[in-house]
């Protein structure tokens, strides 16, 4: 979409074909709040996705009748090589990579954003028509963000792919070099404003921009990174947002508003989870692994149960509750889960699923998982409201989850997890729990859950475990 708007100057757009291009942006506009409406719900976020993919084909077939288009051959070249990146990451790139694929898509985005930014900052006729000064404040905020996200995005890509350390990476005056680096981008970018033939200030602005993306992310551990990336999403929205005040384009003003501010709200929502602060997102190294109590202490025994014994303990209970966290996606575990699910209700055991708002490695991840099986979604129930259900609870099954259970993030003050929202399984009557060894998850520390006296382990790929337990009572019912 930016380099199609790239591709032509602005201005208004007349004649029938512009008349037709308004109305394919006002469909789009419309199709976009729709679609963000839908998603907001598991049973509407199908529509919600649809309609999203109907609004950005309108407005890229609005964009491409632009009257101001001068030749299409750079475009149809553009699309063939962002089609070409595009569609075999969509459909190669496992379901667990989304967040580094949609870090990927954040950098992208911005980059075209700060480059659109660039080159009309270097089309204007500086010497003789210079811009008008609200003109330069979007088009220097449009290249500030978007060079900023640019890097920072790339960072978290690195991060979440393993290929840069997930620990928070931190220096002395960290904080203090960041500030000063940001303050003199936006010295520059005022300058720029009030003076835009310094033209010399342009490309330290850009480099002021992209060494504060990545100065930004580096410090930032791994567990923040989901928060981190829907903040980085935010800015790219604002980005964009920012050039469709530069290039007069309402469809870019209002879907980079949307953007920007969804983007901020899952930021908000995300921290509330993890019982963050923005500030301490961004500036408090969160997610350092530290040598945890269990790993200074001795060790503890632990018990362990076989797929057998698991099925006669979860016949007999009355009320089970299921935790999937990421090994279920890893394993692309939910099908057989619905198996199970099926036999235990079929015996008229009541079986909820409990969903920590950062489980797996995306926001919704586990319900799009389960959906996908065909759980119903009122049996889905987000933390907040099944947490008390647990202390009644027979059997709390974990399936691939270890961070979103840690009871250390209860009372562990030296654990990196300590004071993010957890769901209780530990007080469950028995606690079951499938992975695949004693490895720890996501932010490297061990789980006390695991070594509790009601707490079984059942070791084994989560696909083949659950799909033997659900065997297993499928012969018992015969
Ligand atoms: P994790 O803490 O990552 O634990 C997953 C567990 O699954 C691991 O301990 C692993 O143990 C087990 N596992 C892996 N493959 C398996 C398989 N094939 N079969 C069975 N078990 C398997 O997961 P969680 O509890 O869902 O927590 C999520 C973590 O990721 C949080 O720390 C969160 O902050 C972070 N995070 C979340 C997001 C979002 S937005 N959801 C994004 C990025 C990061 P074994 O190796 O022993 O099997």
């Amino acid at each position: 979409m930016s380099f199609l708007l790239a591709s032509m100057a602005t201005g208004g757009n007349t004649g029938v074909a512009g008349a037709f291009s308004t109305a394919t942006y006002l469909l789009a506009a419309a199709l976009f709040v729709l679609s963000l409406k839908w998603l907001s719900a598991p049973d509407t976020a199908r529509r919600g996705n649809i309609a999203g993919q109907i609004g950005m084909a309108a407005a890229v077939v609005g964009a491409l009748l632009h009257h101001n288009i001068v030749s299409y051959e750079w475009i149809l070249i553009g699309f063939a090589i962002g089609g070409l990146i595009g569609a075999p990451m969509a459909i190669f790139m496992p379901m667990t990579a989304v967040p580094q694929r949609t870090a990927l898509s954040h950098a992208f985005g911005a980059l075209a954003a700060a480059l659109v930014g660039t080159a009309h900052y270097y089309l204007f006729d500086l010497a003789s028509h210079p811009p008008h000064p609200l003109v330069m404040l979007f088009l220097t905020l449009e290249v500030l963000l978007g060079a900023l996200t640019f890097t920072g995005s790339l960072m978290a890509f690195g991060k979440l792919q393993d290929l840069l350390p997930t620990r928070p990476l931190t220096y002395r005056n960290q904080n203090a070099i960041n500030f000063a680096i940001l303050g003199a981008a936006v010295l520059c970018a005022t300058l720029l404003i009030i003076r835009p033939q310094w033209a010399w200030l342009f490309p330290i602005l850009l480099l002021l921009a992209l060494a504060f993306g990545v100065l930004l992310i580096l410090p930032i551990g791994g567990a923040d990174m989901p928060t981190v990336i829907s903040l980085l999403n935010s800015y790219a929205g604002l980005s964009a947002s920012m050039m469709g005040f530069v290039l007069d384009n309402k469809l870019l003003i209002i879907a980079g508003a949307l953007d920007g501010a969804s983007g901020f709200i899952l930021s908000i929502i995300m921290c509330k989870a993890m019982n963050r602060s923005f500030t301490n997102v961004l500036f408090g190294a969160f997610g350092q692994v530290q040598a945890s109590a269990a790993e200074a202490g001795e060790k503890k025994t632990v018990r362990s149960t076989t797929p057998e014994e698991a099925a006669q303990i979860l016949e007999a209970a009355r009320s089970v509750i299921i935790i999937p966290g990421y090994g279920m996606a890893v394993a692309q575990a939910q099908h057989k889960v619905r198996e199970l699910f099926d036999h235990l209700t079929r015996r008229g055991v009541e079986v909820k699923f409990a969903i920590h708002p950062v489980a797996g490695r995306m926001p919704g991840h586990m319900n799009v998982l389960l959906a996908e099986a065909e759980i119903p979604y009122d049996r889905l129930v987000e933390m907040d409201e099944i947490n008390g259900d647990f202390p009644q609870c027979d059997v709390a099954l974990v399936i691939g989850a270890n961070d979103v259970v840690n009871p250390a993030a209860r009372h562990d003050k030296s654990s990196p997890i300590y004071g993010m929202p957890i769901l209780n399984a530990d007080q469950a009557r028995t606690v079951i729990a499938i992975k695949r060894s004693m490895n720890p998850g996501f932010a490297g520390i061990e789980n006390e859950l695991y070594t509790l006296d009601h707490t079984l382990m059942l070791f084994g790929d989560a696909k083949g475990v659950v799909g033997a337990v659900a065997k297993e009572l499928a012969e018992n019912g015969r």
